[in-house]
């Protein structure tokens, strides 16, 4: 059945091999290119009510969270709406302003995180428009909203995330395409976008054959006692991702800083027995992250950078390059490579890669 392991050593394994038909399922029937743009039916909000929206804020815990920090970035991007992503724990303990304006989405891959349920609960009881990014069907929080987007990445059985986060991070896609197209976003950029996450799983597919590759940097990392992950804008929530993914399985110390708050403090830290990955997605930014490895290297420090361009990285003892689908997927793409990064790492390290210590699948208490 579909709980078996079919020849991969863990589920993570499989999981992480599983991302392409996965990302197809979330996308399946929800995309249309001529007019470019998404139909979520699940949403249930006229073309009217998109429009009303003037706010989105995404809610949910660990990577959950990193997920809805990549979803704000889309919705700001694509549809000029203000968006931002906050732990679920603390808005529900701030005692949240509640806008009426705002489109609240509850990112869950279990449906069943006590903060992120607990949080639902609260916005509705306020008035809150809440919908949920839910991947279990029947879970407590797809059934608590009454609308929002299944993200059909299949079960996901092991305790670190990886198709459910690339699952929320294609279903933002489609949130912010439909957010923005309705609003200024054209019609040949909403072309260009639904093209590209057309494509999107096929590009997936291509990072996967990079694992070799990746693998042959773990020892590095699995060295390492602390690793920084540097990025910036669009980098920046998978920077976040992949210190999550790393600290969980390996139980390396990994820390991720936006790139340019570096000379304001972390840098202190850099030198020979540091090693630091940088994001380089495909944008205007590329030039600023060049600089961030010179930084870097000028202390000494190792550095591994991964990035979607053919630039020359000069000063980056080593280079993963995987292909682009345009700047504003590229935190999807980029995040691949380290959850490999993560996996060969934590297996050099004999690790229970499934189950780590100290961690549940799902934390249905407070
Ligand atoms: C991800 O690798 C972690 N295991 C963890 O941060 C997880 O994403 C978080 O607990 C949220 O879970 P959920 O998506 O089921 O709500």
């Amino acid at each position: 059945g579909d709980y078996e392991l079919g020849g991969f050593p863990d589920y993570m394994a499989k999981e992480i091999a599983e991302q392409p038909e996965a990302a197809q399922r979330v996308l399946r029937g929800r995309l249309d290119e001529r007019l470019g743009t998404a139909r979520l039916d699940g949403l249930r909000f006229t073309a009217r009510e998109l429009r009303g929206i003037r706010r989105v804020k995404f809610l949910g815990c660990g990577s959950a969270y990193y997920a809805g920090q990549v979803g704000a970035g889309l919705v700001e991007e694509l549809a000029r709406v203000p968006a931002d992503a906050e732990p679920a724990a603390e808005f529900r303990y701030r005692n949240p302003v509640v806008d009426p304006d705002c489109l609240y989405v509850a990112v869950s891959q279990s449906g069943e995180t006590a903060d992120t349920l607990a949080t639902v609960e609260e916005l509705q009881r306020k008035g809150g428009r809440v919908v949920g990014a839910v991947n279990v069907v029947g879970s407590a929080i797809a059934r608590e909203c009454d609308s929002g987007v299944f993200l059909h990445a299949g079960p996901e059985i092991s305790v670190a995330s990886t198709k459910a986060f690339t699952n929320m991070a294609v279903a933002f896609a489609l949130l912010a395409l439909t957010l923005g197209r309705v609003r200024d976003l054209s019609l040949a950029e909403g072309r260009r976008i639904a093209g590209a996450l057309a494509e999107l799983p096929e590009r997936i597919g291509e990072v996967l054959a990079e694992s070799d590759r990746i693998a042959s940097l773990a020892g590095r990392f699995a060295d390492a006692e602390h690793v920084f992950f540097l990025g910036r804008v669009r980098g920046w929530p998978v920077a976040r991702e992949g210190a999550q993914k790393l600290k969980e399985i390996s139980y390396v110390h990994a820390e991720a800083y936006q790139a340019s708050e570096l000379k304001h403090g972390p840098l202190a830290l850099v030198d020979p027995a540091m090693p630091s990955v940088v994001l380089i997605p495909d944008d205007e930014l590329a030039a600023k992250n060049l600089g961030t490895i010179e930084q870097v290297k000028a202390r000494g420090g190792p550095v591994v950078a991964v990035t979607t361009t053919g630039l020359a990285v000069p000063g980056a003892d080593d280079v993963v390059r995987i292909p682009s689908a345009g700047p504003e997927l590229d935190p999807v793409l980029l995040t691949i490579p380290l959850q490999l990064l993560a996996y060969h790492t934590a297996r050099k390290l004999g690790r229970d890669i499934d189950k780590p210590r100290n961690l549940a699948k799902s934390v249905t208490v407070e």
